[in-house]
């Protein structure tokens, strides 16, 4: 065996990772900085072993505390969210949804889910991903004059395609989504009803959204956003359906689960459960508001007016630029985001014309209302001023101070070196 730390480069990545995640605002929305306690188990022995099968149903030996591992991450899913059956193999949010759609649906079944246009994801029917591969997918969006979901509109084009399976969720969709209404609009439809709630998992944990969990056939999730989870999927469902989940992710699509992922959304569980976590999710949703309402008052156009969640969109066109210009703007004074359609939005996609912004990481750090008026006003002014290197200069001091003051992991930034 090498010895550890050795001098291979990839340390000096990893050890450039950590500073640029110590000196750099992120606002990604769909990112979020994770505990200690996470990446420990992360990086645990557990990654060594295999353990196909189920807790006490496996294909290999010695997995008796993998076992333990998994039923105490499935137990805390269940409990967190209310639902009856839980699986937390899924390696990731796009697994999770290909399980439920094998579950729920025979290929070329008709579903009809959110517009990618409009805030939908690639695993939602994009034509290259192997949910528009393999389903016929449909699509809704949101009005042109709200930017909002309207679910009159809606319940008109499910009555009419009548589709196998109705979807909820999306990745860039700012506004609280109705999934009491969207169920009552499947059942009208005679259609199962699905909710990816991988964004909003932390919020819908932590109450400040309310939960697909008593609506929905099948609600899959990311654990990795605003949940403050590793990296990973997880599904919850119903007595009707847990059968088919379990063997739609094994044998269905997976082999050997990563059980040190399962030992680190089950701690993930555990602190999303805590006090500590409700109030973090409030004050990321707080903060969110506030810098949206920043923004506006310098002169930025948010999409749907303003946000209920932890994201927001910024409609940049309205400045001149694109989406694009825009991110790479901020980032060169240290403020990560990413360039993001609007709905309706005349440009390509690899230009758009907004850009997503996300508090869930930043309020993980620390920073508050306050300090949203602050970078409300420096993300502002790059956007007003992009080529004035004396702003970029003057932001990017600023933006140094911030992220100084709210340390994520201190003195241990790369948790991996020890
Ligand atoms: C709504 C939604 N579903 C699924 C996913 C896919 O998750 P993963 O990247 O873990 O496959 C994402 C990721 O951004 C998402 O936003």
């Amino acid at each position: 065996m090498s010895t550890f730390p050795s001098d291979d480069p990839i340390w000096n990545a990893i050890e450039a990772e950590a500073t640029r995640q110590e000196t750099h605002l992120e606002l990604i929305a769909s990112e979020n900085h994770t505990s200690h306690e996470v990446m420990a188990a992360m990086g645990s022995c557990l990654t060594d072993k295999y353990a196909e099968g189920y807790p006490g149903r496996r294909y290999y030996g010695g997995c008796e505390h993998v076992d333990e591992v998994e039923t105490i991450c499935r137990d805390r899913a269940k409990s967190l969210f209310g639902a009856t059956h839980a699986n937390v193999q899924a390696h990731s949010g796009s697994q999770a949804n290909v399980a439920a759609y094998m579950a729920l649906l025979e290929p070329g079944d008709r579903v009809l889910g959110m517009s990618l246009d409009h805030g939908g994801h690639l695993s939602h029917g994009h034509p290259k991903n192997f949910s528009g591969l393999f389903y016929d997918f449909h699509a809704y969006g949101v009005e042109r004059d709200t930017e909002r979901l309207d679910l009159d509109r809606i319940r008109a084009q499910a009555l009419e395609l009548k589709p196998k399976l109705l979807l909820a969720g999306a990745s860039a969709y700012p506004r609280a989504i109705d999934f009491e209404g969207l169920a009552s609009i499947a059942r009208e439809a005679g259609s199962l009803f699905m909710v990816d709630m991988a964004h909003i998992a932390g919020l819908v944990a932590g109450g400040q959204h309310a939960s697909p969990v008593p609506h929905a056939d099948i609600v899959t999730m990311t654990t990795h956003k605003t949940l403050r989870g590793p990296r990973g999927g997880l599904i919850l469902t119903t007595k009707d359906w847990i059968k088919q989940v379990n063997s739609a992710i094994f044998p269905g699509e997976q082999g050997g689960p990563f059980m040190h992922a399962i030992a680190a959304k089950g701690i993930a569980l555990r602190e999303a459960s805590e006090p500590a976590f409700s109030d973090y999710a409030e004050r990321v949703v707080a903060n969110a508001a506030r810098l949206a309402a920043t923004l506006t008052e310098r002169g930025l156009r948010i999409v749907s007016g303003g946000t209920d969640n932890h994201l927001m969109l910024v409609d940049v066109s309205g400045v001149s630029l694109t989406g694009a210009d825009a991110e790479e703007a901020l980032g060169a004074v240290g403020v990560t985001c990413n360039k993001n359609l609007i709905p309706y939005d005349p440009q390509p996609p690899m230009k758009a014309s907004g850009v997503r912004i996300g508090t869930a990481a930043v309020t993980t750090r620390g920073l508050g209302t306050a300090e949203m008026e602050t970078l409300g006003g420096l993300i502002a002014d790059v956007l007003h001023a992009p080529s004035d290197e004396a702003v970029r200069a003057r932001v990017a001091r600023s933006v140094a101070e911030l992220t100084g003051a709210f340390p994520i992991r201190g003195e241990s930034a790369a948790v991996a070196r020890g």
